[in-house]
């Protein structure tokens, strides 16, 4: 009796439920319909009706792992073609009740931008692609919705000699990007990304259109590493272009275990950060072969570009880091625009139109990140390998980046983005998996995590920090589930921000005290 009575109020209240956010998906159309006025907003709004709606969705879903039956769909994805149809939208939700993801390129590594546990509406800033190139100042204006590769592409249309310091992946997009720090191959000498912007363009929950000028100090501040999503709608950023030398230098040299690896690679931690700012030299701890078959091995590749060429670079290595090896036969000298083929991935002689393909082949991953203060001695390196013959690691990398340069030079709390001096590099550990199902997904995400215990010693501490654009919802996890208070918040919060959180929380409070653009990692206001 008393279990019929529960599963009847709960039936009732579960059709209750529907019935509201089937109401609230439909008055948000009536309103968006409403209030657009001759800008024919419904050729940009697709619902599970339209037949485009899933084409739409899965577009710019980077991870398999966010696109299963199961995960939550949007009620409707606005595709704005400016700003009001963006100020519209953001009206209605609000009046509506409806939560809104703003999308750039998706990579969100835990598919924020197009996944939400309540009903809510893409703003998917696709059609917002605009660059606008000024020759004679350097200075570029891009908009969100515009990857990396586009950008690269037009800066390289226009000169050889001007690049821009940002990711490594072309279908990266700028919205996400730019505002979460953004770094690449040329952070040693430009920083990142977010320390290249010179102004920008946002919509703030009131529907105002701001610029760095109207915004004021606070706001640019807090959407150059704090991450947009917190704050506003960023339509558009303008940035500096940076000069690169007509010709670069690139090398990949790979050491197995018999090589030498975990010795060049301990010694690898006391170059890379130190050594001229022109040469930036990564490496990827990887796997080949396989378990089954008893013929894994794992090896460290050290990837590599030089500012300059090949003549200056050999005399380098050889006085810094001899127990390399480099050889001539070893680098390739190119343009910049080659380069980021070259980091991409891209064979050579592939046109450098792949770099406005905005598809990406995908699987399912996950991600976590690690910065690195004191060099790991060489039996906590040799403590990794054995993790790499694990059979959920079959897919697996770890990327070591070096810092050092201009990374050390900027203060702290010059932007929200805190790991500037006394980083050696950060670490980024990925696993991949084809295999559907939550089995798998639990399988490598435990692999992941007893990789990142074991790394604990041997990382920052106090806090452990990890990189806002590599998203990881493990954590400072708040395992109630409950909504995050500032406090509770702080746990992950410093680990992005170290003391910026504080700031961070100041601005928010100023520019969204409702606490409208939120998502499971975002910044709260105070008194929430
Ligand atoms: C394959 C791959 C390679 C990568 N390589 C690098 C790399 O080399 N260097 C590096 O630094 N990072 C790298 N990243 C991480 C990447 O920088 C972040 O995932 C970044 O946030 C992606 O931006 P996006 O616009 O593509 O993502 P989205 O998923 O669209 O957005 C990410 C976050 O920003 C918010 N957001 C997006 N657009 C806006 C906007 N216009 N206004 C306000 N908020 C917005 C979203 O709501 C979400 O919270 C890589 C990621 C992947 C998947
Ligand atoms: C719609 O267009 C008409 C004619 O072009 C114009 O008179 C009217 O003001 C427009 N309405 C809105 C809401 O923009
Ligand atoms: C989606 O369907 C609605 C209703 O049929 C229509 O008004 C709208 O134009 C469609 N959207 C697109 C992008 O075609
Ligand atoms: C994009 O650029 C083109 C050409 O430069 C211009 O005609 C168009 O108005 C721009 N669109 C937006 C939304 O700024
Ligand atoms: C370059 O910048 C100056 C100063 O801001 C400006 O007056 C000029 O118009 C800019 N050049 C172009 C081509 O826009
Ligand atoms: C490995 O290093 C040792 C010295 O530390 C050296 O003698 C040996 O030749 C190196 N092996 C290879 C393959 O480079
Ligand atoms: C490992 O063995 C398998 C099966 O014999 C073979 O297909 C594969 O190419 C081997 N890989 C390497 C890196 O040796
Ligand atoms: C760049 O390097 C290539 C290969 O070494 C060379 O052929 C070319 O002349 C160089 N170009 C410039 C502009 O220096
Ligand atoms: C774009 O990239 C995808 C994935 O690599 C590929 O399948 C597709 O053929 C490419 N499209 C074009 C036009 O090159």
């Amino acid at each position: 009796m008393k279990l019929s009575v529960s599963l009847f109020v709960f039936a009732l209240l579960f059709s209750f439920l529907l019935a509201t956010s089937a109401h609230t998906h439909e008055n948000f159309l009536q309103c968006l319909t409403l209030h657009s006025g001759n800008d024919s907003i419904s050729k940009v709004i697709y619902t599970p009706s339209n037949s485009s709606y899933s084409f739409v969705l899965k577009s710019s879903i980077r991870n398999t792992r966010f696109s299963t039956p199961s995960t939550p769909k949007p009620q409707v994805i606005v595709t704005p073609l400016g700003v009001s149809q963006i100020q519209e939208t953001l009206y209605c939700a609000q009046k509506h009740r409806i939560q809104v993801r703003v999308r750039s390129g998706g990579h969100d590594y835990e598919g924020l931008s197009f996944v939400s546990p309540v009903p809510f509406v893409i703003l998917d800033m696709i059609n917002l692609r605009n660059i606008s190139i000024d020759v004679e100042n350097n200075t570029v204006w891009v908009q969100s919705g515009a990857t990396l590769g586009e950008l690269y592409y037009w800066i390289a249309d226009k000169s050889r000699t001007l690049g821009f310091p940002a990711g490594v992946c072309q279908t990266i997009g700028v919205g996400g990007h730019f505002s979460g720090g953004g770094y690449g191959t040329l952070l040693r000498k430009y920083g990142l990304a977010a320390d290249n912007v010179l102004d920008a363009h946002l919509i703030d929950v009131k529907g105002r259109f701001l610029d760095r000028k109207s915004m004021g100090e606070d706001l640019f501040w807090a959407i150059r590493g704090g991450g947009g999503a917190s704050f506003g709608v960023i339509v558009s950023w303008k940035i500096k272009l940076v000069p690169v030398p007509a010709n670069v230098t690139v090398f990949t040299v790979r050491k197995g275990l018999e090589q030498n690896a975990t010795k060049i690679l301990h010694r690898w931690q006391y170059v890379a950060p130190n050594i001229d700012r022109d040469l930036f030299i990564r490496v990827l701890l990887t796997g080949s072969g396989s378990v089954q078959y008893g013929n894994r091995s794992v090896h460290a590749s050290f990837n590599s570009i030089y500012l300059g060429g090949k003549d200056k670079l050999l005399p380098l290595m050889q006085k810094s880091f001899p127990e390399l090896g480099l050889v001539s036969e070893d680098c390739k000298e190119m343009s910049w625009i080659q380069s980021i083929l070259y980091f991409a991935g891209f064979q050579n002689g592939q046109s450098l139109e792949v770099l406005l393909n905005r598809t990406l082949t995908v699987n399912s991953y996950k991600a976590k990140s690690d910065y690195v203060r004191q060099p790991i001695p060489e039996a906590a390196l040799e403590g990794i390998w054995p993790r790499l013959f694990d059979k959920e690691a079959q897919s697996s990398v770890i990327i070591l980046n070096p810092y050092g340069g201009r990374m050390s030079e900027i203060s702290e709390s010059a932007t929200p983005f805190p790991h500037r001096a006394g980083v050696i590099g950060k670490i980024q550990y990925l696993v991949y998996w084809s295999e559907e199902g939550t089995a798998a997904t639990k399988k490598h995400v435990r692999w992941m995590r007893r990789l990142y215990a074991y790394m604990a010693p041997y990382v920052s501490n106090s806090p452990r920090e990890a990189y806002l654009n590599y998203r990881d919802l493990d954590i400072g996890k708040n395992k109630k589930g409950r909504r995050t208070s500032v406090r509770q918040a702080s746990v992950w919060g410093t680990k992005y921000f170290k003391n910026n959180f504080k700031r961070l929380v100041f601005v928010k409070t100023v520019f969204d005290p409702t606490n409208f653009f939120r998502n499971e990692q975002s910044i709260p206001p105070l008194s929430f």
